[in-house]
């Protein structure tokens, strides 16, 4: 039986991905937003198709061509991805949560642009906290057997080491995969590598070794279909 890249593993699959930063504007023409580039969602959309996959890619806010053969969505704002990533995944053999939603935005927008006053003065900004996407489709499971994947980027700190961060949001999240990346070093963003170490919730723990975005990707559905059979 082939597996891994070259294999036809995800045909008579449908998988949803998500790519990019959300934005969360404060008037017509301002927002918040993250570095987030799309490149490792493209990767595991197309690294998807190439194994037989129908994918459905939501898009926050990326900067690349529509990968062939993928039906691509694209939105802007938070509550666009939640809506777009609830109502997809209840067709979804596999959910892939690789953007990066914003997790703050401002309690309210403004309809016209916000001007500056002459005094000097600057306006401070109320911040509320946008709701969990992989948090819920996992807490709310529409299907039993359709396998769930987050991601992490996290750098440790006082409280623990990459991977018990890592190992805290999966239980957390209740997904069935959490790939953490270890950002301490910086440069993931934008860049066509990465390495990482995908957790299941079976106690699982795979290493993924420094490589394109592509291999990563194929790494991850390589667990996917494992979690499946
Ligand atoms: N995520 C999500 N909805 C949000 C925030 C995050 O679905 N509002 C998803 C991301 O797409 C990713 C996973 O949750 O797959 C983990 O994101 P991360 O930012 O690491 O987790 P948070 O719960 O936001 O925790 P932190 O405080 O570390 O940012
Ligand atoms: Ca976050």
């Amino acid at each position: 039986l082939l597996r891994g890249r070259g294999a036809a593993d995800l045909a008579g699959r449908h998988v949803l991905v998500s790519a990019g930063g959300t934005r969360e504007y404060l008037d017509p023409v301002r927002f918040l937003g993250n570095r987030s580039s799309g490149l490792q969602g493209w990767a595991l959309a197309r690294a998807a198709v190439a194994r037989g996959a129908e994918v459905t890619l939501v898009a926050a806010n990326v900067a690349l061509p529509d990968p062939a053969g993928v039906k691509v969505v694209r939105v802007e704002t938070t509550a666009e991805l939640r809506a777009e990533v609830v109502s997809a995944a209840a067709g979804a053999d596999a959910v892939v949560m690789a953007a990066a939603p914003a997790d703050f935005r401002p309690a309210a927008q403004a309809t016209t642009k916000i001007k500056k006053a002459d005094d000097g003065s600057a306006p401070s900004i109320e911040l509320v906290q946008n709701p969990d996407i992989l948090a819920e489709i996992s807490h709310e499971r529409v299907r039993a057997d359709a396998v769930i994947v987050g991601f992490a980027a996290e750098t440790g700190d006082a409280t623990g080491d990459v991977l018990t961060l890592g190992r805290a949001k999966l239980a957390r999240k209740r997904c069935d995969l959490l790939v953490v990346n270890d950002v301490s070093g910086g440069a993931v963003f934008g860049s066509p590598e990465n390495e990482a170490v995908i957790l299941g919730a079976d106690g699982r723990s795979v290493a993924v070794p420094r490589g394109t975005k592509a291999a990563v990707a194929h790494a991850i559905w390589d667990q996917v279909v494992a979690t499946w059979s």
